[in-house]
Parts: structure tokens; sequence; C-alpha cells
């Protein structure tokens, strides 16, 4: 067996938000060398019952994934979270994106916990909602503004789902881009997709399951004047890509691809969406990590996979089928540093503090934004299933 035997080395990737977001130190963080946390956290959920529910993204270290209620992919958290109205406290283990949307999804009462706020995403991030409010006016100048339906990742802030709940659009995941996208073409007459905020799911998604050219993208740079786009350009692209991108994914290369097949001529290759169009255009298969799992549980044993997303998912899946042999598709450590800011003693003492009846740092979005943002995510939830194409 291969396993990816890589020290655990967070890198510095993502932005840290924490002072934006007005985080507070909690002074009564268990220390990590508390050799009781695991018996801590079961102590806690324990007297918590079913009114905690732990959800738990497949980026999550093992140390807080063994607490987790249910595991999943952005979408099926989603739709878990929405499911569980007797739930008290959703801790969310992944994410402020995500705790956004379970916020978003679940009933007033329930309350949505996200043990560090400094996890955040730096994709997210790389779209402010006043940016795409400019881009909507540059597009109002060009003539297009009627056309465009706008289309936003998971992975994107409540405010910016918003909009797209309010201008027609809606919100997909990496496990339903093609049905979203499809939507959204059926929407208007010759219409046009403005998708947010990463680049690389949108072009993927367009070209290699939709059918359309890379001449039909054109990438909108919210750091240039007018999106670095003329008004014709704008005008002859059908989907306008928001120049975005994963910095996790962002890292596998095309030429590691090759010199793996060179090395390891029966491996397969399987990637996340939101690596580049270069490396997904030479992966065997490509999907969400709910999908890379699946595919790799189906697997004969003897199958042989590099595979292109987050180190701790990797490992796990390595660990979990030694009949595989299971390799990471990157040559150094890749781990995703704000999902990795949800450790075991942020874990311990959110729970902790919820038992003695104090909610520490709840995720609430405003009345305005939820009713916008719940529009474009329940736009997505009555697609028709997820992909029919993976
Ligand atoms: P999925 O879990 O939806 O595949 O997304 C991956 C991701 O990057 C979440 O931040
Ligand atoms: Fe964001 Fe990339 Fe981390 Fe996912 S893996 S949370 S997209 S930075």
């Amino acid at each position: 067996m291969t396993t990816v035997d890589l020290p655990l080395l967070p890198l510095g990737r993502g932005q840290d938000l924490s002072a934006e977001r007005g985080v507070e130190c909690p002074g009564d963080l268990p220390p990590a060398s508390d050799p009781d946390l695991v018996a801590r956290a079961r102590a806690a959920k324990e007297a918590l019952g079913d009114r905690v529910f732990v959800l738990g993204h497949h980026y999550q270290r093992d140390e807080v994934i063994q607490f987790a209620d249910v595991t999943g992919d952005s979408y099926k958290l989603a739709r878990d979270a929405a499911a569980r109205p007797e739930a008290e406290y959703i801790v969310f283990c992944g994410v402020h994106f995500m705790a956004e949307s379970a916020d978003i999804l679940t009933a007033p009462g329930q309350k949505v916990v996200l043990p560090d706020l400094a996890a955040g995403c730096s994709m997210a991030d790389m779209a402010r909602l006043a940016q795409v409010e400019d881009a909507w006016d540059a597009m109002a100048d060009a003539g297009i503004a009627d056309q465009v339906v706008p289309v936003t990742y998971m992975n994107s802030s409540a405010d910016i789902k918003a909009f797209c709940g309010k201008h027609g659009g809606a919100v997909c995941t990496s496990s339903n881009a093609d049905v979203a996208l499809e939507w959204a073409f059926a929407q208007k007459p010759d219409a046009k997709v403005l998708f947010l905020p990463d680049q690389h799911l949108g072009r993927n998604t367009a070209v290699l399951k939709m059918g359309y050219s890379l001449e039909d993208c054109v990438v909108w740079n919210p750091l240039k004047p007018n999106g670095g786009l003329s008004a014709e350009e704008l005008r002859d692209a059908k989907m306008i890509l928001w120049k975005g991108h994963c910095s996790v994914h962002g890292r596998f290369s095309a030429d590691v691809v090759d010199s793996l097949r060179a090395e390891i001529p029966e491996v397969k290759v399987l990637v996340h969406p939101e690596c580049t169009h270069d490396v997904v255009l030479k992966a065997d298969l490509v999907g969400s990590t709910e999908f890379i799992i699946k595919t790799v549980e189906a697997a004969p044993p003897g199958s042989v996979w590099a595979i292109g997303t987050e180190l701790n998912l990797v490992k796990r899946l390595a660990a979990a089928h030694p009949e595989q042999r299971i390799v990471f598709l990157d040559k150094t450590v890749c781990y995703c540093s704000t999902m990795n800011r949800i450790d075991l003693p942020h874990l311990v003492w959110a729970l902790e503090s919820l038992v003695e009846g104090t909610v520490v740092n709840q995720i609430e979005v405003d009345p305005e934004t939820e009713k916008w943002a719940k529009v474009a995510l329940d736009r997505m939830l009555a697609l028709p299933g997820k992909s029919h194409r993976d």
C-alpha cells in the first residue's frame, strides 16, 4: 500500500479574516496537548444528546471528523442541515460559507455554531458584493444585463448568494454545477451566465459537461476597470467567469499528472472540478468530494488512484482502502489551512460552552440577506437531482 505519508504542516493558504469578522479570542480554549480532549468532546456530545447535530465536511481533520454525526460535500451538508429541525444547535465543522448556508436553511430557532470563526475560504473572499454590483452595472452598460443569469458556487458569502437570488439566479455546488447551468441557460432566450466565484468550476463545467467552447468563456477580473473586458467581448460571451480560484486545488499541475502516468501506467487520475482546466483535461474522472469517495469505495482491490483534492480527505481514503493504492496528486503537502482551523480544542470549547448554556461563535445571516440567499439556495435544491453526467 502506498499512503500519503507526509508531515502535518498546515500551509499558509487562505486569508485569515478573523480580525475582519470580529473574532474574539476564546480565553478558555483547551490546549491542543490536553490528553483528555477526546473524552471531553465525547462527554459534551453525550450531555447535549439530540439537542446538538454535528456536521463535518470531508476536508476536516480526523480528530474532528470522528465526532461528526454526518459527513458530506457541501451539497449533502446543506441538505442534512435543513433536515434536522429538532436539533437546537448545529455545530458546523467546515468553513464560514457552509455555516452561513446552514443558518439560512435551518429553522429560525436553530443556532448554527462555527467552532473557529477564522475558518473562512480564500475563494469565497475573492468575490465581494460591491465588486459584483460593479460588474452588473458594466453588464447593464454593455446592454446585456437582461440576458445574464447569475449562478454562484456554494463557496461564496451569503450576500453573493442573495445577489443571485434577487437577480433571478441560483446557487450550485460541485455536485450539480451542470444541472444548475442547464437551468440557468433555460431561463431566458439567448441567456448568458455570470458564474461566481470559481472560474475553474465554471469553465470545466461549461466546456467539458455542457459542450461550450473555451471561446464562449470570458474572465471578469474584478481588479481591472470593466473587468478587463470590452462591451463587445461581454456581448459575444456565453459564460462570464469570475476571476476566482481555490488556492489549494490550484496547486495541482498537468506536469505532475504526466510524470505520474509515466511512472505508474495503470494509475487513474481522479480530481475535483476546482482544479485548473489543463489538469481536469488530463484526468480520468472529475467530481465533488462525495463523488471522489464513492468512486474509490466502488473500485476493485488493486486499483491505483492519484487524487487531486484536499489532503485530509486523500489521507483518510488511503487509510480506509489498504486494498487499493492511493497517491496524492502533488509533490508537497496541500491542506486547506482554513478548513484545518477547526481542530479538537475548538470543537471541545464550542461543545462544552453549549453544555454550559453559552452559544459561542454563532453564525447569523441578517434577515434581508437570508431571504434572498434562500431564494437562490432553494432554486438549487429544487433542481432535478445531482449531476446526471458524473
Ligand atoms: P465539495 O465538498 O462541494 O466538493 O467542495 C469542496 C470544497 O472546496 C469545499 O470548500
Ligand atoms: Fe475554500 Fe479551497 Fe479551502 Fe474549499 S479547499 S474551503 S474552496 S480554500
